[in-house]
């Protein structure tokens, strides 16, 4: 969601002139995006706050804007704090920047912008999409949540749900595969009641709209809230070609107790019902989750029935929080609060217990060919826990399931048969913990391929 407001951010200055800079000394403009998702992403955000004090007493000229989550939250108390830090505009303030970039420019005034407003929402970027020219890419279709998850400070920063009109959506995606783009990824704290507040089209129905747009290989969406996950989307697994075999499904905890006490208005049992009914209708579909540990008042019970759930389900991967305290979430003020040793202790354990089954959906996978879609290159990977490392630069790409695969040339390929947006069959060779090798295979192409190749040589 960041990355998608940093380009929001970027098509915003480019009018004034604004271009990208190679380094931070190099830089008229700083630009920070802050998340308050959890505490380390703040205090990584206030932590380089302090480190631009230097620069701006180099150049004093410098213009420096803290945007995002932090400032929502923090408004006002970040330019009493940090002398040097001329903008403060929070999450529904980025329509305003240019105006007060001029401002500053002209009147070096400081200034704190962090009126939330209620109209639905557009981008002032729709209609000229930006792009970093890729084959993939990010488009947000909703902002807010309505959700209040007791330990979320996500409805406090981001405001009150609001849906895009679907016709701006589908022009601002056409827009990108114009430019290249294959792959989409649309975007929302809780994608699932898309539309629902605004009376728009149902959710499914949006993929289905999405999908149908030519030249376009791929939809993939994130994130999804279990209790909103209708039977009417595990349908579209089913009907939609191009929705990619992978889904984001955050359980946060297997225990009823501690899910009521996050208000996360589903149980245990009916979160695996939802993940039976996704595999009935696709066995190898790719399932991955949030979970939170050391949640105020978690008991080894609770956490137990967490680590039952996680060994039940076989998520393919998993990402793992500890529990942090966001001043405007209700939970900070819960009692029983967890020791920082127990919530290490237990996300230990988690984290060892997932580690099994990412390796050993990553094992299952060695010897089968797997459609990845190339969107770059791979630096050296630290794939962690005596898992070794491999040298050198690897092509990469994603399988439909969402996993990471890297490769080199088989005897077979041509290097001038591969570049970032083809489509192609790699043949897996070795599992990684993050990732995959593999070599590429030459395959006939599937019906769609050949149909798509012929769209673009149009
Ligand atoms: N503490 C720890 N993890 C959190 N998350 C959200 N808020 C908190 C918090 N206060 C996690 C949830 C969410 C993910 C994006 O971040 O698991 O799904
Ligand atoms: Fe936060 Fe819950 Fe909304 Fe997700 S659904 S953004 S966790 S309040």
């Amino acid at each position: 969601m960041n990355v998608y407001d940093s380009q929001q951010i970027i098509s915003q200055l480019t009018p004034l002139g604004y271009e990208l800079s190679e380094s931070l000394d190099a830089a008229d403009l700083i630009i920070v995006n802050t998340c308050a998702i959890r505490e380390k992403a703040e205090q990584k955000a206030f932590s380089f706050f302090g480190r631009l004090a230097v620069l701006k007493r180099k150049k004093p000229g410098l213009i420096i804007c803290v945007g995002g989550c932090v400032a929502q939250q923090e408004g006002r108390k970040i330019l009493e704090r940090f002398s040097y830090i001329d903008l403060v505009f929070g999450t529904h303030a980025l329509k305003r920047l240019p105006e007060h970039i001029l401002n500053i420019s002209t009147k070096r005034r400081r200034i704190s912008d962090v009126e939330m407003d209620n109209e639905i929402l557009e981008f002032p970027s729709a209609g000229s999409p930006i792009t970093n020219g890729g084959a993939t890419g990010f488009v947000t279709i909703m902002r807010g949540c309505d959700n209040y998850c007791t330990y979320c400070v996500v409805p406090h920063v981001r405001g009150p749900e609001m849906s895009r009109k679907p016709d701006n959506i589908i022009n601002e995606i056409r827009g990108l595969v114009d430019t290249g783009m294959q792959e989409v990824t649309l975007l929302g704290q809780n994608v699932n009641s898309y539309g629902t507040k605004e009376g728009l089209c149902s959710f499914p129905k949006l993929l289905k709209l999405v999908s149908e747009i030519d030249g376009l290989y791929r939809v993939r969406f994130t994130t999804s809230h279990p209790k909103d996950l209708s039977e009417e989307l595990i349908f579209a697994f089913r009907d939609l070609e191009k929705l990619c075999n992978h889904i984001h499904l955050p359980v946060q905890s297997g225990s009823n107790n501690i899910l009521k006490r996050m208000n996360r208005k589903y149980t245990r049992e009916l979160y695996l019902e939802k993940i039976d009914k996704l595999r009935k209708i696709s066995p190898d579909m790719a399932i991955t989750s949030d979970v939170i540990v050391g949640f105020p008042g978690e008991t080894e019970d609770d956490f137990k029935a967490t680590i039952d759930l996680v060994k039940e389900v076989e998520f393919d991967s998993l990402f793992t929080f500890q529990y942090s305290d966001r001043i405007k979430a209700p939970a900070a003020k819960f009692s029983d609060k967890i020791t920082d040793d127990i919530k290490n202790i237990r996300l230990r354990e988690l984290l060892e217990i997932q580690e099994y089954y990412t390796k050993k959906k990553h094992r299952a996978l060695i010897g089968s060919n797997e459609l990845i879609l190339v969107d770059g290159f791979s630096k050296k990977q630290d794939v962690g826990s005596g898992q070794e490392e491999f040298e050198g630069i690897y092509w990469s790409g994603r399988t439909s399931t969402n996993k990471v695969v890297n490769f080199t040339f088989g005897n077979s390929f041509h290097e001038d048969d591969i570049s970032i947006g083809k489509i192609i069959d790699v043949k897996i060779e070795k599992a990684l913990l993050h990732s995959l090798l593999g070599k590429p295979v030459k395959t006939k192409p599937k019906p769609f391929e050949a149909q798509k190749e012929e769209t673009h040589a149009a």
